[in-house]
């Protein structure tokens, strides 16, 4: 009866591939299957070029090398993300600007932009929380003005869509995650998305251990060298084997979660609405992905006794991020309390529930009643105590 967190999804064509990979005789990075799914991305998604990398993580800090992020350089990021978003920056010596979000959607807040731009600021980091797309309008139109690269950090948004045009096509860089949480997935690994073109050599490059190999395979030079700096930046054949089999499903993929998504909104919305629950909100020119489902509870409390009454009833549930302006190396970069407010108040209140592609209806009727029979009863208590 346990219900999990995350559940790996399997779409049934991954161990063919996989071993036609290994009868192909070619392993390692940038084979039959990587190429596959570079194909399927870039024509999937009408953009300049993709290559798959071993994590978003590494994706991130290809786009910091590409970047030319120097000491002392500043970046503006939210603080409210995953750790790799900044930690990829901070690699190159680069000083993070925490810039807060929006209480609807959780996204970078774009009236703050302006102010926090300097005339050492050499780019701007966009995470689309939860696969739904930031005010991508007014952030390039504030970047474009001052001349600034706009990196998006899509580690949840593969195939979400902004005023018609998908997540990840929209700055000049962006990374993907297909982290085993993900929608898409191969265990690790991940994609740079180059919308540039300025970019494509040196990335193969970067990617490529910092040597032209890339261009030896295709025929364009007659030996390899070392050219630049890089890294070991690309994944097995096998993994991306993986993938293609989860890329190629993608619509089988995409309608399960939508189906898990809606289920948990439909039978949620009136309950948050009488408990003050925030659940999560999907501006209209927005296509999400339906990589997550959260609920902000109304204080630390609730969500610290609500968590432990789901995980004592056998539903793993968990929370995230927390501030980066707060941790102990955004206090180095002179983070304080206050510097956020809404990042703050969020990450101490918000819960994700299970969520995966093979999640069944019966287990989200299980959560569902769980969850309300608490919450109800918890939180009449905690009005109750308030007055
Ligand atoms: C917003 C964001 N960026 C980057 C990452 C890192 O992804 P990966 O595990 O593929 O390195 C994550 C991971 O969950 C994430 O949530």
């Amino acid at each position: 009866m346990h219900i999990p967190f995350n559940r790996p999804f399997l779409t049934g064509r991954e161990f063919e591939y996989i071993h036609q990979a290994l009868a192909g005789g070619k392993i390692s990075g940038d084979g039959t299957f990587t190429q596959k799914c570079h194909a399927r991305l870039e024509s999937e998604l009408g953009i300049h070029k993709a290559l798959l990398t071993t994590s978003c993580t590494h994706a991130l800090e290809m786009a910091a090398l590409l970047l030319d992020i120097q000491p002392g350089d500043e970046v503006i990021i939210p603080s409210f993300t995953f750790v790799s978003t900044v930690n990829a920056f901070a690699l190159r010596g680069a000083r993070p600007v925490f810039i807060d979000i929006r209480p609807d959607t959780l996204n970078l807040d774009e009236t703050k932009l302006e102010g926090l731009i300097t005339s050492r600021t050499r780019a701007i980091v966009v995470v689309h929380y939860a696969g739904v797309g930031c005010d991508m309008d007014k952030i390039l139109e504030v970047a474009d003005r001052h001349g600034i690269p706009v990196v998006e950090d899509n580690a949840h948004g593969l195939f979400g869509k902004y005023k018609g045009r998908y997540l990840g096509s929209l700055g000049c860089l962006a990374t993907q995650s297909f982290h085993e949480t993900k929608n898409f997935s191969c265990g690790e690994g991940g994609a740079l998305l180059i919308n540039d073109p300025q970019y494509v050599e040196r990335a193969e490059i970067i990617r490529e251990k910092g040597t032209d190999r890339s261009r030896f395979f295709r025929g364009q030079v007659e030996k390899y060298t070392w050219m630049d700096i890089g890294s070991s930046y690309l994944p097995s054949d096998m993994l991306a084997a993986f993938l293609y089999a989860q890329l190629e499903a993608r619509d089988c993929i995409q309608s399960k979660r939508q189906r898990i998504w809606e289920y948990y909104d439909e039978h949620l919305r009136e309950w948050a609405a009488d408990f003050n629950v925030q659940l999560p909100t999907i501006p209209p020119d927005c296509e999400q992905t339906f990589h997550m489902y959260y609920l902000v509870l109304p204080t630390l409390e609730e969500r610290h006794r609500l968590l432990t009454h789901l995980n004592d009833s056998d539903i793993n549930s968990v929370f995230h991020y927390q501030p980066l302006h707060l941790s102990r190396m955004g206090r180095e970069f002179g983070g304080e309390q206050g510097q956020c407010p809404v990042s703050e108040d969020v990450s101490e209140r918000l819960l994700r529930l299970p969520f995966y592609t093979g999640l069944s209806e019966a287990d989200q009727c299980r959560i569902v009643s769980v969850l309300k029979a608490f919450a109800c009863d918890s939180l009449r208590s905690g009005r109750q105590h308030i007055a």
